[in-house]
């Protein structure tokens, strides 16, 4: 884990979402499912952000503004700086026989990478309109469906399951693949233990999911 001061290579629109292109400097890319703290110039607290792409020279992050935190970051120029912690976390196992990566809304912002360090397994994704799902061109091998049709719908049993997007849909993968790996969110202030501010009840028991999660398997 490093904490640097990057430079930013570009910023890209994928429908609602900004794809925010940053020089990789010595940070590792980590394990998929592993997060990164990004902190824009000025702001007060680092947002947690999955990575999306990896490559020799750049890191790549698929950010949705829903706040003052995101909105900052997705409002970065080329050649701006910002901090930038990680990897942070646990991320997915990848010993999978047959994995299928199911994902909703920005929660497909780690299948790029994933995809990759997988050999481009099946993914099924779901979206709010046929806008947000012009992020599903960023993951090979991907059936996509919009609402009101659910992305559990697409899903076939027998698969090693890998799963990030927003809780019910998390919930509902649970319950027909109770073995599914999930990405889990939950606000978080420092990213690596210390604040007890993303602790979640999963099951009925507490885990701080910045160092137990995010990703967590039955
Ligand atoms: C491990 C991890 C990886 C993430 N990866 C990505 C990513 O790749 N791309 C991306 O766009 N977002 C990602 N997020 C979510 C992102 O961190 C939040 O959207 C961001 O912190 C919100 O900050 P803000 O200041 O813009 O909004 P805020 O004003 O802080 O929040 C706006 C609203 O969203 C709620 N909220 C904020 N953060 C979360 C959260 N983490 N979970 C549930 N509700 C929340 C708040 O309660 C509030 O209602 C990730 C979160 C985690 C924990
Ligand atoms: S974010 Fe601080 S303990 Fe998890």
């Amino acid at each position: 884990m490093r904490r640097e001061r990057r430079s930013v290579v570009a910023n890209e629109k994928v429908g609602p979402y900004t794809l925010l292109r940053v020089d990789r400097g010595g940070l590792e890319p980590g394990i998929p499912g592993q997060f990164f703290m990004l902190e824009a110039p000025g702001r007060l607290l680092p947002r947690p952000m999955s990575l999306c792409l990896a490559s020799a020279g750049e890191l790549a992050f698929l950010i949705e503004a829903i706040g003052p935190g995101t909105r900052a970051i997705c409002a970065l120029e080329p050649g701006d700086r910002l901090a930038i912690l990680g990897p942070l976390g646990n991320g997915f196992r990848l010993d999978v026989d047959r994995p299928l990566l199911v994902g909703g809304g920005i929660g497909v912002a780690p299948f790029p990478y994933l995809s990759e360090r997988l050999g481009c397994p099946p993914a099924v994704l779901g979206f709010r309109s046929d806008w947000h799902a012009e992020a599903a061109a960023l993951v090979p091998n991907a059936e996509v469906c919009v609402e009101p049709r659910l992305v559990t719908e697409l899903m076939a049993p027998g698969q090693d399951v890998l799963a990030c997007g927003p809780e019910p849909m998390l919930e509902a993968v649970r319950r027909l693949i109770p073995t599914a790996q999930l990405a889990w969110e939950a606000p978080m202030a420092c990213g690596y233990g210390a604040c007890y501010g993303c602790a979640v009840e999963i099951d009925g028991t507490l885990k701080r999911l910045c160092v137990e999660g995010p990703v967590l398997c039955s």
